[in-house]
């Protein structure tokens, strides 16, 4: 087998035993080197006016990610005030930032979008009251406008991850539009870019159904927008056999109806997309050890215990995702791979977390059913790596049930170096605010 996890990584298994003997086990491994490729890939899509590619810190918002993928001149997507902070805390300009969230700042929240926007953030409104309180600012303060449509039609893995039907209330529904444009209008307010984002992991036909609608939309209510965002959602493969979306193809596609909009009717849009999923979410690793190994009798199951489960990663029991495992002894050698045809593939087991609930199972499907997975068998005291862990784990997960502390974070560097970028949590730290 081959002396790395997969053919996309460039983590080796003895990285990961290095790992482990450093900061313990379980602990989340970035792949910088991958990230750094995911960013050129999508800085290369084709474009015909120009293209800005923001990240959608929600997936995983680390500093040390935000930095690394913002150092490749990729910009930032903020969901909500708290992002845009960190995003400055990290040094991230508020020019290079917009922010879209169903919050509604009051008070002195309210107080420090206004700095925010008058350094330089980006509002993309996504209600009609966000925009009727904040109009008088943006009309008095010369400020444009995004604003982020509901276009009634959406895609993603799951239901629960489609943001553009009627299912889900993200952005302005285009019924309500007339009266965006007629205060807008009134107020003498600018909307210089739409918006729409129809969800995550969606499918490509719907993508580039997206661009044709949204493009009919920015022709017939927004002669003003200069930018067009298609949001996010570029799906990432993270099992054999998924695929992930074609940047050329969609890219290719958005730049002829974005020229076709041009000849049309002379306007020359620029192209927005902001993606979380494909930049990081191959590049994590949460490195496990087996702690148990059990079987629910004789028509039962093989069960795996790890010591990292649902509060690393939530995605099966959320959304029944299907997470790659790698097993590697604890010398390093790689047993299985779940990318690798050759390796053994004996034994049908669940694998599971220590945590005291049925659904803290890394096997489940759509529909919160367990379903044995075939793999290695390890052993205890083996490594078993769940992949594709790099968005909306460490950053989504519910982390501390059961009273665990959240894991550590750790990059790989692209110089081969393992450098801590979040200490693990301690059990002082998960108490701190009881009173
Ligand atoms: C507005 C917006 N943009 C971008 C994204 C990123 O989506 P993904 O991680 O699927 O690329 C999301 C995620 O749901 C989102 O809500």
């Amino acid at each position: 087998m081959s002396n790395r996890l997969n053919s996309f990584t460039h983590i080796e298994p003895t990285a990961v035993i290095r790992a482990k003997k450093k900061y313990g086990t379980p602990l989340y491994l970035y792949d910088e080197k991958l990230i750094i490729e995911k960013c050129r890939a999508l800085l290369s899509m084709p474009h015909a006016y120009g293209l800005v590619v923001r990240y959608a810190m929600k997936a995983n918002s680390n500093r040390a990610l935000l930095r690394c993928i913002t150092e490749q001149g990729i910009e930032i997507d903020a969901s909500s005030l708290n992002e845009v902070r960190r995003a400055g805390m990290a040094g991230i300009g508020m020019e290079k930032i917009i922010l879209t969230t169903q919050e509604v700042p009051e008070g002195e929240d309210r107080k420090e979008l206004e700095l925010m926007m008058l350094r330089g953030l980006k509002y993309n409104v996504c209600s009609l009251r966000q925009l009727y309180l904040i109009g008088d600012f943006a009309r008095h303060n010369n400020i444009d406008l995004s604003i982020r449509v509901h276009p009634g039609i959406g895609s993603g893995e799951s239901a629960s991850r489609n943001t553009g039907d009627k299912y889900s209330c993200f952005g302005i529904h285009m019924s309500d539009i007339k009266k965006a444009l007629d205060y807008a209008k009134e107020k003498g307010i600018r909307f210089n870019q739409v918006h729409v984002h129809i969800g995550s992991g969606a499918d490509p036909e719907m993508w580039r159904q997206n661009i044709d609608l949204e493009l009919g939309i920015v022709e017939k209510y927004f002669p003003d927008a200069e930018t067009v965002s298609f949001g996010g959602g570029l799906k990432e493969a993270r099992m054999p056999g998924e695929t992930t979306a074609d940047l050329a193809d969609l890219g290719g596609y958005a730049n002829k109806q974005i020229e076709g909009f041009y000849e049309k009717t002379g306007r020359k849009l620029k192209m927005e997309v902001e993606p979380g999923t494909y930049i990081v979410a191959n590049s994590g690793y949460a490195v496990t050890k087996v702690i148990d190994k059990k079987r629910t009798g004789e028509n039962g199951f093989n069960f795996i215990v790890l010591d990292g489960g649902m509060e690393i990663n939530a995605r099966p029991l959320m959304y029944g995702s299907q997470h790659p495992f790698y097993v590697i002894s604890k010398d390093g050698r790689l047993l299985f791979s779940e990318f690798s045809e050759g390796a053994a593939r004996d034994f049908s087991a669940v694998v599971v977390g220590k945590c005291c609930e049925t659904g803290d199972s890394q096997c489940l499907d759509s529909q919160g059913n367990i379903v044995p997975r075939i793999i290695g068998e390890p052993d205890i005291g083996d490594i078993v790596v769940i992949g594709g862990v790099g968005a909306y784990c460490a950053s989504m997960t519910p982390f501390n049930y059961n009273s665990h502390t959240q894991a550590p974070e750790v990059l790989y560097t692209k110089d081969g170096e393992l450098k801590l970028i979040r200490a693990a949590q301690t059990l002082e730290q998960l108490i701190a605010n009881e009173i």
